[in-house]
């Protein structure tokens, strides 16, 4: 029963995808991003049932007299399923009480946290699961307690699901940090899946990363990460691990480390980022035996504020495998410190130097249209530092990059060809 619209919507959604490239996907304005997300706070749960319906009907188009959109929606709600109530000082086993009473029966179901404050403190499973909507509508607070390492949401091992309602997740990261080891912080959310949707929520102050997107045909967008500081490693904006066909879009992130890191892909859009305070852009790491499997990304349209680098893409010198076929295009930085590197041995665990040969290959990268200043010390802007040979046809037009202070050195480059640099030698 499951297994042909499964199919259907697959094939469907390849389609959704490539005609989002041409058609929604089109340059928007922060401005136009806050009022997306401002606009989608204020919707009812129908409202957004009936987005959801539209986006069904979309990719189901085909198929006439669907029965999924005669039947009426199961809302789980953890107040009137569950019994939450505002002196609730857990909603976690109510909700994932909840998932498995009411959601996990019957299919399309919408698992609801109505409006209001709701304090967490454990971890909650919400798996496996077939299609169904997670809508948070208020806003979580974690509390903070010793409740060890790993996803507080743990979205895996399901497909077909939406995770949406416009409320903010609160992780209390600084509190966390202080009072608790850095080795065992929780994440805020976890996904990993086929088709999914993660959109219209917001993610405040993680204590470990906030939200790591792993599978295939999956959609993050109009996400907004926050934090303040004191900043500390590993608490990355947005992760991915893309199998195929995956897309970020409209998010706003302020983390303390990486903004977005793919650390796998077949095939990523990336479109309108900002990202605040942490670090790049970045491919990588994959760990110093790691092997990249990094193809065909796209990533435009991202200011990037205050950060450690713009795009970065780091890798062990025992680094393995091949990035290739990747654009960064539309860049427009202010302050960072390291706006453009490839480097593949990039000194993570003091694993500094350069090994021959590399086992590592990194071909047919662009860097199209980046403008704007780096940080004010005498970095160059570009640095390439690849093997022998580690880095070919990596392309760079329209570039305008200045430093702070006035200063011009020279671009770094090191086991590199390419063109549109003066100091690139061509292959
Ligand atoms: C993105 O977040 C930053 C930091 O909170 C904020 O200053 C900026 O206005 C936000 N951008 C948009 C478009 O909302």
């Amino acid at each position: 029963m499951h297994l042909f619209p499964c199919l259907l919507t697959l094939s469907l959604q390849l389609l959704a995808l490539q005609a989002g490239t041409a058609i929604g996907l089109e340059a928007r304005t922060p401005h136009v991003l806050r009022r997306a997300y401002t606009k989608h706070t204020s919707r009812s749960v129908q409202d957004t049932r009936d987005a959801l319906k539209t986006t069904h009907q979309e990719r189901a188009a085909p198929e006439v007299g669907d029965p999924s959109s005669s039947q009426s929606t199961t809302i789980c709600d953890i107040v009137d399923q569950g019994g939450a109530t505002s002196s609730t000082l857990d909603v976690g086993p109510i909700i994932e009480q909840v998932f498995k009473s009411c959601v996990k029966r019957s299919s399309g179901a919408v698992l609801r946290v109505p409006a209001g404050d709701w304090p967490i403190a454990s971890h909650v499973i919400l798996n496996p699961c077939e299609d169904f909507t997670f809508q948070m509508e208020g806003n979580l607070h974690l509390t903070v307690a010793n409740v060890g390492g790993g996803p507080i949401f743990d979205f895996r091992y399901s497909n077909n699901f939406r995770v949406t309602g416009g409320g903010t997740f609160f992780g209390n990261g600084r509190a966390f940090r202080d009072k608790y080891a850095l080795k065992d912080r929780p994440r805020l959310m976890l996904f990993e899946g086929t088709n999914y949707e993660v959109d219209h929520i917001r993610l405040d102050d993680a204590p470990m990363y906030h939200l790591t997107a792993r599978g295939s045909h999956f959609k993050v967008h109009d996400i907004v990460i926050s934090s303040k500081p004191p900043y500390v490693g590993t608490t990355d904006g947005i992760d991915l691990v893309c199998e195929e066909q995956c897309s970020v879009y409209s998010a706003n992130v302020t983390s303390g480390d990486e903004c977005l890191s793919i650390k796998k892909a077949h095939g990523v859009e990336v479109q309108d980022l900002e990202c605040h305070n942490g670090g790049a852009v970045s491919i990588g790491s994959a760990g110093p035996d790691g092997t990249f499997e990094v193809e065909d990304v796209r990533v435009k349209g991202v200011s990037m504020h205050n950060s450690q680098a713009g795009v970065y893409i780091k890798a062990y010198p025992r680094s393995r495998g091949y990035i290739r076929g990747c654009l960064f295009q539309d860049f427009t930085i202010d302050d960072v410190a390291h706006p453009i590197e490839i480097n593949q041995a990039w000194c993570g665990h003091g694993e500094c130097s350069l090994s021959e040969p590399g086992g590592l290959d990194i071909s047919d990268i662009t860097f199209d249209g980046f403008k704007g200043s780096g940080d004010d010390t005498t970095r160059p802007p570009v640095i390439l530092r690849c093997h022998s040979g580690g880095c070919h046809d990596i392309n760079f037009k329209n570039i305008d990059l200045a430093k702070k202070g006035g200063r011009s050195p020279k671009p770094q480059m090191q086991g590199a060809c390419g063109a549109g640099l003066a100091a690139l030698p061509a292959c």
